[in-house]
This record gives C-alpha cells, sequence and structure tokens, in this order.
C-alpha cells in the first residue's frame, strides 16, 4: 500500500514509517519543509540498512498517497489537514492526534469536551474517512522491530471497510489492533493517552501502553 505520512519526521510518524516500510509499504514521510523530510528518510534508511527505503516529501505530495496518516503535535492539526483537504478526497485519513495541552499533558483535557478527531472529521467532511489510531502507541516502542509492543491499538471509525484497512495496517507495524467502535469512541483513546503519560510519570518508565482482554487471539 502506498502510505504517506504528514509529520512523518517526528517521533510517532517517524516510528510508524519504518515498520510499514520493513513490511513492505511503500511509505513517504511529509513535512513542511521538503528537506527535512528527505533528511530524515535518509536517516530512516540508515536504520532499515537495505531492507526496505522511505521517501521524503512536502506535505502536499506525502499526501497523494492512498492512505494518509496524520502525526502532528494538536495544536498543528488543523492547519495540516487544512492545507492537504483536496487531496484528501476519497481516502481514509488515519488520524494519530491526541490534543493534549502542555504543560499538563498528564491531565485529560479534551478541547470542548470532545475528540480532537471527531472536530477533525466534521471540518473536512464525509468524503475524507477519518479513522482513529495509535494513540495509546508510545514512540519510543516503534524503531526496534524486534521488540513486541506492549500496547493494543484500539482503532476507531465510522466506515467499517476504511476501520478494517487501518487494522490491517497496525497488524502489518507488529501491533494487536482492535475494531473498537464509531469513530465518536475516539475520545477513550484520546483521554487514555493522558492517563498513560501519568502512569509513565508515577512509575518512571518511557511507554506504558493498554492491553484488551476476554477475548481470545485469534
Ligand atoms: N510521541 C508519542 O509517543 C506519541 C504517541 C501516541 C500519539 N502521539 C500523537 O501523535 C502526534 C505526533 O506526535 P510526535 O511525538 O510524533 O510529535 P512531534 O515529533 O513533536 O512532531 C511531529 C511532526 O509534526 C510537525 N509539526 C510540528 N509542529 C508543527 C506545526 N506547528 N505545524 C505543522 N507541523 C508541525 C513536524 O514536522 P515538520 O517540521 O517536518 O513539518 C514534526 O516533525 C501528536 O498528536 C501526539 O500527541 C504521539
Amino acid at each position: 500500500m502506498k502510505i504517506g505520512i504528514l509529520g512523518g519526521t517526528g517521533k510517532e510518524g517517524s516510528g510508524l514509517a519504518y515498520r510499514w516500510a520493513l513490511k513492505g509499504h511503500e511509505v513517504v514521510i511529509g513535512s513542511r519543509d521538503a528537506a527535512r523530510a528527505a533528511a530524515g528518510a535518509a536517516e530512516l534508511n540508515q536504520l532499515l540498512a537495505g531492507k526496505a527505503e522511505v521517501r521524503g516529501a512536502g506535505n502536499p505530495e506525502a499526501a497523494q498517497a492512498t492512505v494518509v496518516v496524520l502525526t502532528v503535535p494538536y495544536a498543528a492539526q488543523v492547519a495540516t489537514a487544512d492545507s492537504v483537504a483536496q487531496q484528501l478526497q476519497g481516502k481514509i485519513l488515519v488520524d494519530v492526534t491526541v490534543p493534549l495541552a502542555p504543560p499538563k499533558v498528564d491531565r485529560v483535557q479534551l478541547p470542548n469536551g470532545e475528540s480532537a478527531v471527531v472536530a477533525l472529521q466534521r471540518r473536512l467532511g464525509a468524503a475524507v474517512k477519518v479513522v482513529s489510531a495509535f494513540q495509546n502507541v508510545s514512540a519510543t516502542h516503534l524503531k526496534d522491530p524486534a521488540h513486541e509492543v506492549d500496547c493494543d491499538v484500539l482503532v476507531c471509525g465510522d466506515d467499517a471497510d476504511a476501520r478494517e484497512t487501518v487494522v490491517g495496517l497496525a497488524q502489518d507495524a507488529g501491533l494487536r489492533a482492535w475494531h473498537a467502535g464509531a469513530l465518536a469512541n475516539s475520545i477513550a483513546a484520546e483521554a487514555l493517552t493522558s492517563v498513560l503519560i501519568a502512569i509513565n510519570k508515577r512509575y518512571k518508565v518511557a511507554g506504558s501502553g493498554i492491553r484488551i482482554t476476554g477475548v481470545p487471539r485469534g
């Protein structure tokens, strides 16, 4: 699959890019600055050591992919999506955004008490299939493929086929993923991130996560 990652120069996006490239996907990491994207891609390609290759590009070019992933800080979520709104028409947009409100990122503070991903879906309109995922997976786990990530992925979205595609992509990244219902349910995943940050602080760990229990592994 051709995957474009907006803000793919950052911590979460580059980790996902690395894992998807290893799985054989065609990955373009996007940036506001094409030169920064190229440098980020070169760094990832060193880590990939010839097993796969990623490419860097400006965000608008990265958004030409089949599936587009948004991994930018909350403050940049709307502006970044708006800047590629045309390219997103008819596509799946995987939004990883957590609406953290610095400096108290270990406290749930959802803007207007609602999901940031739902707000983005409303803004972009129904022609963009927004799916929410990966909010609870710490970037610290992603760049070592030998390391089993001890965190499940909640995938929320209103389009069942789009959700299925993203569950598959999470599995391709080596993660256990769940259909977690409608996009409205994303509010729970977004809020959980602050809970995990509080746990990280209290127990002095880099990346606590979540596990769904009571469902047989299949
Ligand atoms: N880090 C984690 O462990 C983690 C885990 C789960 C979810 N998340 C969520 O995933 C998203 C990305 O997190 P991250 O840690 O990868 O973030 P990050 O490294 O701080 O930033 C990601 C990229 O966003 C772009 N960016 C930064 N500020 C911007 C602005 N004002 N306008 C437009 N683009 C901007 C930058 O790319 P360019 O400068 O190259 O354009 C940057 O490399 C956040 O919403 C975060 O809450 C993160």
